[in-house]
């Protein structure tokens, strides 16, 4: 086969003939590189199977009653957080994803695992391509790395990597990180998409056929999307996010994709100068810091997974200068926070027209389920009443247009939550009601708007 070149989005990964300064698919600027298709490998060596059994032979395809039920036995990677979010431990042969913002604690994050799956299971290979071994040894000297069999490769080409994966077999392996990776079989730049999708695919093949757990890094751009984003969700199996704010220490991993497992899971960590430390109870930490008593606070409860969190949602409410009011919003979406102050002008007659509006939900965590408007709502209330709302309630329930209280999922579980850290009443939604019964914990049933704020606000 000739070869030829083609130009591909380094954003979407949409090909095209001819440069374009626009990519037609994604409309990104200057977005396309060139790049060169490989000539076809001859015969044999073209013919890739995910098959991890390579006895079974690659005669076609197979009846769904015949193939065996593989034993999936997961493979604790040792820190609990994010045994969870993985859904209880990684699966031999998947390739996860791990994105997260420069300096947010991925390599970390990583080489805390890798440690602890050296010690407990067998060894474990990981490859660097940004740090020296020298630099990764200073890193995991802090974490108290003792001498486990962890190997360490710090290398880019992707050919070396491969080798020294069939060579040692191990447990696990970890590449940090995708985009420094690069083949030498493509001529695209490093870090371009072509080189970024061939790395993946050659790493889920060496995944799939020696039936390891791989572990890439990815790095995010400007905008928090990972780089390459198409090209690689696809091909893994679970795509995991690192997220938190820089000048806070805790970190939380969230599932955005996973073949095994449950999406939106979530693994709440601190970063200490001893590394990553999981958080087993993240409502506690969230709460910690509560001003119980001052008038524009809420607790919410909000399910992330299937683990309920509550958190604290501060409003602050203030006049607005020369008409144009600002609304700041961080923890929660903006356009949200906007329908909810028109359903508080127009359904309770809570005058927000010309005020500033901030609402923050406090630790930095981010809300983004609809069971949060309620809570949202009563602490803009409660800032514009200038009075508290009694520290030992919680609240839940999505908000209609009409200024209705709707029902939403996982009520009881929320309640639970609630009740365990000692809150003494909840108000919920009233379809919610009968399924949330919990000692100790007094519900309060609402159905509008109007009814939650004379619970919450008498
Ligand atoms: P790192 O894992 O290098 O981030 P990434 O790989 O996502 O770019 O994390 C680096 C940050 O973590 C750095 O700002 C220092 C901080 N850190 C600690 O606070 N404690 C520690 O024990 C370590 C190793 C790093
Ligand atoms: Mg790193």
């Amino acid at each position: 086969m000739k070869s030829r070149t083609y130009f591909v989005c380094q954003s979407c990964g949409a090909q095209t003939q001819k440069w374009l300064g626009r990519c037609p698919e994604c409309d990104a600027w200057n977005s396309l590189v060139e790049e060169r298709t490989a000539p076809a490998p001859p015969g044999d060596a073209a013919r890739t199977s995910l098959s991890s059994s390579s006895s079974s032979g690659s005669s076609g395809a197979q009846l769904y009653a015949d193939v065996e039920m593989a034993r999936m036995d997961r493979v604790s990677l040792g820190i609990d957080e994010l045994d969870r979010v993985l859904g209880g431990g990684v699966v031999p042969g998947s390739l996860v994803l791990l994105g997260g913002e420069p300096g947010i604690g991925k390599s970390t994050l990583l080489l805390q695992a890798a440690a602890r799956v050296a010690e407990s299971v067998g060894p474990v290979l990981y490859c660097s391509g940004e740090e020296s071994e020298h630099q990764i040894k200073v890193r995991g000297e802090r974490l108290g790395i003792g001498r486990a069999p962890l190997y360490l490769l710090a290398e880019t080409c992707l050919e070396r990597v491969l080798e020294e994966i069939a060579r040692r077999q191990p447990a696990l392996i970890i590449v940090d990180s995708v985009q420094t990776v690069f083949s030498v079989k493509l001529q695209s730049a490093p870090g371009s998409i072509g080189q970024i999708r061939e790395a993946a695919t050659q790493l889920l093949f060496g995944a799939k056929s020696h039936n390891i757990p791989t572990f890439l890094v990815g790095h995010v751009t400007k905008d928090g999307a990972l780089a390459g984003p198409k090209a690689l969700e696809h091909v893994v199996d679970a795509v995991l996010y690192f997220e938190g704010e820089r000048f806070q220490s805790h970190r939380v991993i969230r599932a955005v994709k996973n073949r095994f497992g449950a999406v939106s899971e979530l693994g709440v960590f601190e970063m200490t100068d001893a590394g990553l430390v999981p958080v087993a109870n993240p409502s506690q930490l969230f709460l910690a810091e509560r001003s119980t008593g001052a008038p524009g606070s809420a607790v919410l409860c909000c399910v992330e997974g299937s683990r309920p969190i509550l958190v604290e949602v501060q409003a602050l409410v203030s006049t607005g200068a020369y008409g144009n009011a600002r609304r700041t919003a961080s923890g929660i979406d903006q356009h949200r926070l906007a329908l909810l102050l028109a359903v508080l002008e127009k359904r309770v007659g809570l005058s927000v027209m010309g005020d500033d509006v901030f609402v923050n939900i406090a630790g930095g965590m981010t809300v983004s389920e609809p069971a949060a408007d309620l809570g949202i709502v009563a602490a803009v209330a409660s800032s514009v009443k200038n009075r508290p709302i009694e520290a030992h309630t919680a609240v839940f329930g999505e908000i209609g247009l009409a200024g209705e209280v709707r029902g939403i999922s996982q009520a009881a579980l929320r309640v639970r939550e609630a009740a365990q850290l000692g809150f003494r009443r909840c108000v919920v939604p009233e379809a919610n009601q009968d399924s949330t019964d919990s000692p100790g914990c007094d519900i309060v049933a609402v159905r509008t708007v109007d009814e939650a704020l004379d619970a919450l606000i008498p």
